[in-house]
């Protein structure tokens, strides 16, 4: 079965489905595919090129499966190839897509959620070191001081199914320690990669009750929600029957057992290659 004109939703794994959970819930009547690029995962790590490369093969491929609208529902992916491919590769060569990412609707409501307007970010290296949550907050908050954790060990941890081992509880505490060390003001935490909500039990174990977290995957249903109402002439191109497919670039048996937990329904996935 191929549907056409689908929303397209993409992470480099399974992190991605945190987020796509709360699109289905939010916006249930469109057409979706979701694909997570298992086989070259965590992104956290690679080059600039090398994310830039892998997000923009990931995105020409929902392009051609009929997909007129793709949400980065990946940071690591919106911080370092989302503005190239907004700039460079739509206007000449996809005129009429769009491609959306996750850290600009966080960014515009992350002044709601503090006091002492100190905030913590933590996120994969990518993500910290491309400093684009420091740009970004900076636009909407100039006020707002924002301390950044990289925190490499996650990802592979939930990639992993290690989330919830003991083995966890270790880098849990020391990324969070790190971070807090670095502003005893922090009153919120913005979980700046999709794959986190899946600790935010454990992280709730060391963190001081007086500190919020922040996951995105209501933020990100939200703005796409008005996206679409402000955006009838894409809107209009996606089917409304519901339907939901899921596909991998890795194994889909192991897909499936893993983002069935993450999405919280069963999953059965197809196998997807950039040939395709
Ligand atoms: N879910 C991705 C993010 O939001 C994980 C990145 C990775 O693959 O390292 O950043």
């Amino acid at each position: 079965m191929n549907i056409q004109q689908s929303i397209g939703v993409f992470d480099s794994g399974y992190g991605g489905l945190t987020v796509f959970k709360s699109i289905v819930r939010k916006l249930p009547k469109y057409n979706y595919i979701y694909f997570g690029d298992n086989a070259r995962t965590p992104y956290g790590d690679h080059s600039f090129e090398t994310i830039y490369q892998y997000t923009l093969e990931c995105v020409e491929w929902l392009f051609a499966q009929g997909c007129p609208l793709v949400i980065l529902a990946c940071n690591t992916a919106s911080a370092k190839a989302l503005r190239s491919i907004q700039q460079n590769i739509l206007p000449f060569k996809y005129p009429n897509h769009r491609v959306l990412g996750v850290i600009r609707p966080t960014a515009e409501i992350v002044g709601d959620f503090t006091n002492t307007k100190s905030i913590g970010v933590m996120g994969t290296r990518g993500t910290i070191n491309s400093e684009s949550y420091l740009m970004e907050i900076n636009k909407f908050f100039p006020g707002i001081k924002v301390a950044q954790q990289s925190c490499p060990m996650w990802v592979p941890l939930i990639e992993n199914d290690e989330h919830r081992s003991a083995g966890a509880d270790y880098f849990v505490k020391k990324y969070v320690d790190q971070l807090l060390a670095k502003d005893e003001h922090i009153d919120c935490i913005v979980l700046a990669c999709t794959h986190y909500p899946l600790l935010v039990p454990k992280i709730k174990e060391v963190l001081p009750e007086h500190i919020s977290l922040l996951a995105q995957d209501d933020i990100v249903a939200d703005s796409l929600a008005l996206y679409l109402v402000n955006h009838p002439e894409i809107e209009n191109k996606i089917s409304k029957q519901g339907q939901q497919q899921f596909f991998t670039s890795g194994d889909p048996k192991a897909f499936d057992a893993s983002a069935s937990i993450f999405f919280g329904k069963q999953i059965i996935s197809e196998h997807a290659s950039f040939s395709k």
